[in-house]
């Protein structure tokens, strides 16, 4: 959406405000012995707070309020009684959900303690990446020119990008124009980016794949070798002067 009206601005802001919460609360209550249903349950308390409605759920009917995602799985895992979480798990989770008309959507990768899968620079490049490509954003920049400098980023980082999972505008619903915000050069994307939209950009960074298939759950993706990959995610509105970011209440 394009917010032209206080009224657009105060909604999108609470929306997303809702959602940054409700991450960053998740992210501190996760431990060791918990299983991504209960951590999940959490997300739907603290949702149901904040007078908001599950994007996933409502939208596509996903099993779950929130996606957790573990280890080699990239993103739209379910949660589930019998995944456990464990010291040392890649954990990403993506909190994405309605509240008054209007929806937020971010996301956040974590090493659950102890790093013992030596992933904690992944998950470095996907939020420092982010952060960068981010500062990037102005009106009338293309948004193939941000894509070409996150791929520029993870490979300086000798990671590289998922292609086929992207950022997206968002709004009055989940998914809008722009439909894809990619981690990479798209040169048939002739997009630019425009003032006073909202969009959410997600880095997907890899140790080696670039691309990830749908598991047999219908719902998780995840790459067809043994990478990792890490998300980080931000609801902006691209400003004249740069973005303003609408999920800061996540702490990342
Ligand atoms: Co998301
Ligand atoms: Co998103």
């Amino acid at each position: 959406m394009i917010v032209n009206t206080e009224e657009e601005y105060q909604g999108i802001q609470q929306a997303n405000e809702a959602v940054g919460k409700v991450l960053r609360e998740m992210k501190l209550r996760a431990r060791p012995g918990m299983s991504t249903l209960e951590l999940d349950q959490i997300g739907f308390e603290l949702l149901k707070q904040y007078g908001a409605r599950s994007a996933p759920k409502k939208d596509y009917d996903f099993p779950g309020h929130t996606c957790i995602s573990l280890n080699q799985e990239a993103c739209h895992g379910i949660p589930k009684a019998d995944r456990i979480l464990k010291e040392g798990d890649l954990v990403n989770i993506d909190v994405s959900a309605e509240r008054n008309g209007f929806y937020g959507d971010n996301g956040s990768s974590f090493i659950l303690g102890e790093d013992h899968q030596n992933l904690q620079s992944l998950v470095d490049a996907s939020l420092d990446i982010l952060l960068l490509a981010l500062r990037k954003i102005k009106p009338g920049i293309k948004i193939a020119a941000i894509g070409g400098y996150i791929e520029k980023l993870a490979k300086a980082r000798k990671f590289a990008v998922v292609k086929n999972i992207c950022g997206h505008g968002i709004g009055r619903r989940l998914h809008e124009e722009p439909t894809e915000i990619p981690c990479y050069r798209d040169r048939y994307n002739k997009e630019r980016f425009r003032k006073n939209s909202v969009i959410a950009v997600e880095t997907f960074i890899s140790t080696k794949a670039t691309f990830v298939h749908q598991a047999s759950d219908g719902w998780t993706l995840q790459p067809q070798d043994d990478s990792y990959v890490a998300q980080h995610e931000h609801t902006v509105i691209v400003r004249d002067n740069g973005v303003e970011i609408l999920t800061a209440s996540n702490g990342f």
